[in-house]
């Protein structure tokens, strides 16, 4: 069998990243045996973008759609605007793609720790399922009085009750596959009063549903809190475009680095490809230098060949990472002191004895 991946490496790591990935995709392809990955690569990028005035051709995202999946890097540079960059790629081909799931396991990996005293592996492991379609990030809002002392801008959050509902069940479902079956679902719901309390609404909604899932509600504000004086007490977790962006940075730097956190970006329905990346993103201070951690990289490369099908294959790579982890042979944001090519060839060599 053979999948076809786009691959989109973008801008700073996420080239380095993207690279490794393939290379030990490749090993992964080889060492089993019974499939193979067809990559074709798209060179939408800030660099690109400042010669050629746009990161995706008017059929880019016709031309995604012909993928089995997606991989991604990073896309941002310090020479465009933020806003720009993530609203030419990356928001783009979420929404276009249906995307409307993001899915961010964070745990601890073997033979790294968590910043937090005395937090063991089997103290965090959370399933973050944050909402990729709509919120704060609808993209509505406007400027007017530009350049003058009364300028207002609007950024307005819109929330549906469709996309509510299908991020709902998704996340039950989700917490429903874990042994704990513990589902907390993340608002704002005291000082935001319509779309936070829609969604209070409907998880309650929903919630009888799922009777074997245990739910609990938070405000975000406390969540942070939570997660860093009391990781185990959670599982499962599900809440909005914005919260679960900022609260899977947190997550990542608790499980030990920002650089082993994956993504899946996913279209639930299987009508388009998913997109699969690291949270991190291009990290301009440390581009070029080789040195980026490509652990976040893999896991999300596991989580994509998980989810065109090849399950064991995707166990075997988790399999080979933590192997690697476990001796020690790490980045240096993971306190060891191998450079991302060391890393990956240790993991490529992992995978040639399975
Ligand atoms: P960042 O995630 O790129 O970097 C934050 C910090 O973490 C930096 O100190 C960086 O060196 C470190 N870091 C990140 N990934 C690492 C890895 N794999 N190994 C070792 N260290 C790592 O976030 P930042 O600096 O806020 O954003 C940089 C650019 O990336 C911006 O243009 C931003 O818009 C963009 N971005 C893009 C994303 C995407 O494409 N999905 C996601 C997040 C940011
Ligand atoms: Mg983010």
């Amino acid at each position: 069998k053979i999948h076809r991946i786009a691959c989109i490496p973008g801008d700073g790591i996420g080239v380095d990243i993207t690279e490794a990935a393939i290379q030990v995709l490749k090993a992964l392809a080889k060492a089993t045996g019974t499939f193979s990955f067809d990559f074709t690569t798209f060179d939408w990028s800030s660099t690109n973008y400042l010669e050629r005035g746009w990161y995706m051709p008017p059929d880019g995202l016709s031309q995604l759609k012909k993928f089995d999946a997606i991989y991604f890097g990073a896309v941002g540079w310090p020479d465009v605007p933020d806003h720009i960059s993530l609203w030419g790629l990356i928001l783009p081909i979420r929404k276009a793609l249906n995307q409307y799931v993001n899915v961010r396991p964070t745990r601890i990996l073997q033979g790294t720790k968590s910043p937090l005293e005395g937090c063991k592996r089997e103290d965090l492991d959370w399933l973050i399922i944050r909402e990729n379609s709509e919120g704060e990030y609808s993209g509505q809002g406007g400027t007017s009085h530009e350049d003058s002392e009364h300028t207002v801008a609007t950024e307005v959050s819109i929330f549906t009750r469709v996309a509510i509902e299908r991020i709902m069940h998704f996340a039950f479902k989700a917490a429903q596959s874990r042994p704990r079956k513990h589902l907390t679902m993340v608002t704002k719901s005291n000082a935001q009063r319509h779309g936070m309390v829609l969604w209070d609404k409907i998880f309650y909604e929903i919630a009888p549903s799922y009777p074997d899932v245990k739910t609990e509600k938070m405000l975000v504000d406390a969540m942070t809190v939570r997660m860093v004086l009391n990781p185990k007490s959670m599982d499962t977790i599900v809440a909005t475009n914005l919260h679960a962006d900022i609260l899977t940075d947190l997550a990542a730097a608790l499980s030990g680095s920002i650089g082993i956190a994956p993504s899946s970006n996913l279209d639930p329905t299987r009508k388009n490809p998913s997109m699969f990346e690291p949270i991190h993103g291009s990290a301009p201070d440390i581009a070029g230098k080789g040195i980026a951690n490509p652990v976040g990289a893999f896991w999300s490369a596991a989580e994509m060949v998980r989810w065109v099908g090849e399950e064991k294959a995707a166990d075997a790579l988790m399999k080979a990472v933590e192997a690697v982890t476990a001796r020690g042979v790490k980045t240096k944001d993971l306190g060891g002191s191998e450079d991302t090519n060391g890393v990956t060839e240790a993991v490529c060599r992992e995978l040639e004895a399975i």
